[in-house]
């Protein structure tokens, strides 16, 4: 058995499945290259056949990758498959990652199908699969609430067919870790070809055991974990890559193996994905929270001066976090500004959008006497900086709030390069810039969340504003960072609206029948 473990990104098409998750092909095609050089084993990009934004997506990454392999995900149907190969053609390394479900539930009520009907599925996918791809990948969807006979019959089906990897999802998060260690084991022990695979989990976090489950797989003698940066997914998210990949590190003593991971880009690759996604990190979250390590949260500061070890079971900077450091101000120039932006690990796509941060950078150093790392790592997610296009744009913003008066906003707004005035009253200055905004796009979309976090630390902070809408079913999350909260807040909503009205219907992989 080999001694190393691989690391199964799907932040790009399981992450993306959460419900205000959805991403431009732009914003996956960075993601994806952070995830690379978070030296990720395998970048599941996504699922081909959802749409032609889809599609093109898993392509631009399988055309730009080179060191992780780029994997699809397929029902087991021949046009899926077909559709992941070809977006998949030019990959260096390419996966086909084909499911269907098998427990009782989801076969009778979902797919309508027989047993015995899902076993000949998965085994002509999996020998389909295998004409356009060496590397293909069976997950047994609801695996871990399937019948054990069952489960064993097809595994070893499509182990017969070609499938290297065998995935065990436990789609709702219903397992517990004893149990769902037990059944890996239990099928590598019974089914008679499991030595031609390589043993994978996937799990969720329903009940808040993704990681724990994942582990204890692993323990049992799976070889892949499937994850996600920050645990995103659908309802309660998915296994942390970030929590499995220090877990396996630092208890090495327990877990005896290898990880191909450059953990210094873990945090990076976290902010990243939150500021894309606007889903924002807890403070407690483990590693990647901002109060993860001792020296942040205050009472252990004593014992951790006089010995980091009494309290720190990892280093920060081990996982890429940077101190707090005031790194450029409104004298910096042009070559000073793009390297620290490469000293950060972000990539520059062109001289156009360096062009554009700088004078954003400049911008801002205008406004505030210090800029720290957060402050152009927030630059950076500006989608004016990486897209070039905004349908909805924020020109200016005034308002008036005084006591016992009502607040006042009068917004001036380009939209489709049309400039706009309007005003509104509100209940706060937030709310009267939102209904201002709202009086003239008019998208009739109900604000589902609104929150505000400080970019860094003090009352000289930026102000990171996240707001989620929905609309006739469709949900979007938008992110906005400004000094100014309402200005910050405006664009949040600017940009979820851009998203409202820009990303295109798709089907969710599981939730509709091959
Ligand atoms: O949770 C799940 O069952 C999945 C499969 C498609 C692997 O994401
Ligand atoms: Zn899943």
């Amino acid at each position: 058995m080999t001694d190393r473990l691989i690391i199964f990104d799907t932040t790009l098409r399981d992450g993306e499945q959460s419900p205000g998750a959805a991403m431009t092909r732009e914003q996956k095609l960075r993601i994806a290259k952070q995830l690379e050089r978070l030296r990720v084993d395998v970048i599941e990009a996504g699922f081909a056949a959802a749409s032609n934004g889809d599609f093109e997506a898993v392509r631009a990454i399988a055309n730009t990758i080179k060191d992780s392999i780029v994997c699809s995900l397929a029902r087991a149907n021949d046009k899926d498959i077909s559709r992941a190969a070809e977006a998949l053609q030019n990959a260096r390394a390419k996966r086909i990652h084909t499911f269907i479900a098998t427990s009782p539930l989801h076969m009778e009520k979902k797919l309508r199908m027989t047993p015995e009907q899902v076993l000949e599925q998965a085994k002509l996918a999996v020998r389909f699969a295998r004409r356009f791809a060496d590397d293909v990948e069976f997950s047994p969807e609801d695996g871990s609430r399937s019948e054990l006979d069952f489960l064993c019959r097809v595994l070893e089906a499509v182990i017969k067919e070609g499938a290297r990897t065998i995935n065990i999802a436990d789609t709702v998060g219903y397992a517990v870790p004893h149990q769902y260690g037990e059944l890996i084991r239990t099928l590598r022990e019974r089914i008679p070809n499991s030595d031609k695979a390589i043993w994978s989990v996937h799990c969720h976090n329903d009940l808040g055991m993704a990681v724990a489950n994942s582990l204890a797989g692993v323990l049992a003698g799976a070889r892949q974990v499937e994850c996600t940066i920050n645990g995103l997914g659908e309802r309660a998210g998915n296994t942390a890559l970030e929590e499995v990949v220090m877990a396996v590190k630092t208890r090495r003593d327990v877990f005896g193996l290898d990880v191909r991971i450059d953990t210094t880009q873990i945090v990076p690759t976290s902010k990243l994905v939150s500021n894309i996604t606007g889903f924002p990190v807890q403070p407690n979250k483990a590693v990647v929270g901002a109060n993860a390590f001792a020296h942040a949260s205050g009472i252990h500061q004593d014992g951790v001066l006089k010995e980091r070890q009494t309290y720190e079971i990892m280093r920060a900077e081990d996982v890429g976090w940077t101190a707090n450091k005031i790194v450029l101000g409104k004298l910096s120039g042009r070559n000073a500004f793009k390297q620290r932006v490469q000293e950060l690990g972000i990539p520059i796509e062109s001289e156009e959008e360096l062009n554009a941060a700088f004078a954003k950078f400049k911008e801002l150093a205008d406004r505030k006497a210090e800029i720290f790392d957060e402050d152009i790592q927030a630059l950076f997610s500006d989608e004016e900086v990486t897209l070039h296009q905004e349908y909805f744009k924020l020109v200016s913003l005034a308002q008036r709030s005084a006591t016992g008066e009502p607040p006042h906003a009068r917004v001036v707004l380009k939209i489709n390069g049309r400039e706009v005035v309007s005003e509104s009253v509100g209940n706060g200055p937030v709310d009267a810039s939102l209904k201002a905004i709202e009086r003239e796009v008019k998208s009739g979309s109900e604000l589902l969340l609104y929150s505000v976090n400080a970019i860094t630390t003090g009352t000289e902070s930026q102000g990171e504003v996240t707001v989620r809408l929905g609309r006739a079913g469709r949900i979007v999350n938008g992110v906005g960072s400004d000094l100014d909260i309402v200005a910050a807040s405006a664009k949040a909503y600017l940009n979820a609206l851009n998203k409202l009205y820009t990303t295109t219907e798709r089907i969710n992989p599981q939730t509709s029948t091959p």
